[in-house]
């Protein structure tokens, strides 16, 4: 039924609203025949099961009446400190009310754009960016400005003043960038938190996959480095990709007025994060679970990009060009110029093969001959056979 002839009416926000491509694909990707590189979910395989089922025990057994109650907005205090204790072992000073624990960095992407966005405000992201954070802040009613990319991330320079000029904030993924996989280069990061603290123009940098490098040195983080010279960087992290992302736990880390704001905001909208999450997950990790866990997870991922990436070389033609991530999820293809992402999946469908086109994924003049190619839940075989599809595919156009 047409919106206009339900007896009630929406919000003009509501109205506006239109379901996002990559649900529409995963409809069709249910059908157990398809090879589908289009999910953006972790692998299950990575799931630390019986740790967080034992952890649950504990908390219910030992607390379980506060772990049932209510709980403060902010979060629960020791998983707060266990955040902010995280980042001093990685040299950024953040102190516990700088924490503040959310139900997924989806949420804090939801809540940024409360805090920051009237209609009509200027946002800067790169191009491409995450497709979920452009759909949240999208409610808000903002105009954006792109910021160029290449195989080393944002082009600071690009940041020119007109360009910056009256934006409420820069959206950044630093590492292994949902949907590209390519990380920002230490060159451009410093650049980039010098350019921004030069503009007084916030940072949020949403960093989900970074603990999920597989191979290359680590990178300083944009709070970090902000911090040095005196950048407002506000950070989204998440247990999602470290643990499981159906425990819904994320955390914000922003300079305390920025966290004061988002307390109110967050108190509107769900009064705190589950209390029994926060308290098994606290409960998972307090004695250095993640550096006994990750590495197997990274190992998993690794194997599973390698196979893909050795599939491209093998089967896709020169006129294709990819990333080759050092971590996290996703491969970008650059396909020839005159080929349309969306008509190579409706023809990969018809063969049983699906991706996400690259399209959606900008918010300003979208780059048509591109796509998106998950590799961590399928197995090598279909790895394999989906791959040599798609070079076939794109050889034929
Ligand atoms: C870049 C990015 N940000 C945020 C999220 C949301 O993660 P969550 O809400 O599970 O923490 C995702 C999920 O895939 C993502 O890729």
């Amino acid at each position: 039924m047409d919106s206009y002839t339900l007896p009630y009416t929406f919000s003009q926000r509501a109205q506006q609203l239109t379901s996002s491509t990559i649900r529409e694909i995963l409809k069709v990707t249910e059908r157990p025949e398809v090879i589908s590189f289009a999910g953006g979910l972790p692998a299950p395989g990575g799931f630390p099961v019986e740790e967080i089922n034992a952890a649950f025990d504990r908390v219910l057994q030992q607390n379980g009446k506060a772990a049932l109650q209510y709980g403060p907005t902010e979060g629960y205090t020791p998983l707060r400190q266990w955040v902010a204790d995280d980042f001093k072992r990685r040299g950024a000073d953040v102190s516990l009310d700088e924490v503040l624990i959310v139900s997924g960095s989806q949420q804090a992407l939801d809540m940024l754009g409360k805090l920051f966005i009237d209609e009509g405000s200027k946002v800067l992201v790169e191009a491409p960016s995450y497709l979920g954070a452009l759909q949240s802040f999208s409610l808000f009613g903002p105009e954006y400005a792109s910021i160029p990319t290449d195989g080393g991330g944002l082009i600071p320079e690009q940041i020119t003043d007109t360009l910056a000029a009256g934006a409420r904030f820069l959206y950044a993924l630093p590492n292994f960038q949902n949907p590209t996989g390519v990380s920002l280069n230490l060159a451009r990061r410093q650049a980039l938190v010098e350019r921004c603290a030069a503009l007084h123009l916030p940072i949020i940098e949403d960093d989900p996959y970074g603990e999920l490098r597989y191979a290359g040195e680590p990178l300083p983080g944009l709070l970090a480095l902000g911090r040095k010279v005196g950048a407002t960087v506000v950070r989204l992290g998440t247990f999602s990709k470290v643990l499981a992302p159906g425990l819904r736990l994320g955390y914000i880390v922003a300079p305390r007025p920025i966290i004061s704001k988002l307390v109110q905001i967050k108190q509107a909208t769900d009064l705190h994060t589950a209390t029994v999450s926060q308290m098994a997950v606290y409960e998972t990790i307090k004695d250095g679970f993640l550096d006994r866990h990750l590495p197997t997870v990274r190992e998993l991922y690794k194997r599973q990009c390698g196979y893909m990436l050795d599939a491209m070389e093998e089967h896709f033609p020169d006129t294709a060009s990819w990333t080759r991530p050092e971590g996290g999820m996703f491969i970008w293809v650059d396909l020839p110029e005159h080929l349309d992402g969306s008509r190579l999946l409706d023809r990969a469908i018809e063969r049983n093969v699906a991706f996400v086109p690259g399209a959606p994924f900008y918010a300003g003049m979208p780059k048509a001959n591109t796509l998106r190619l998950s590799f961590v839940t399928v197995s090598e075989q279909r790895i394999r056979e989906g791959i040599a599809t798609l070079g076939e595919l794109i050889r034929e156009s």
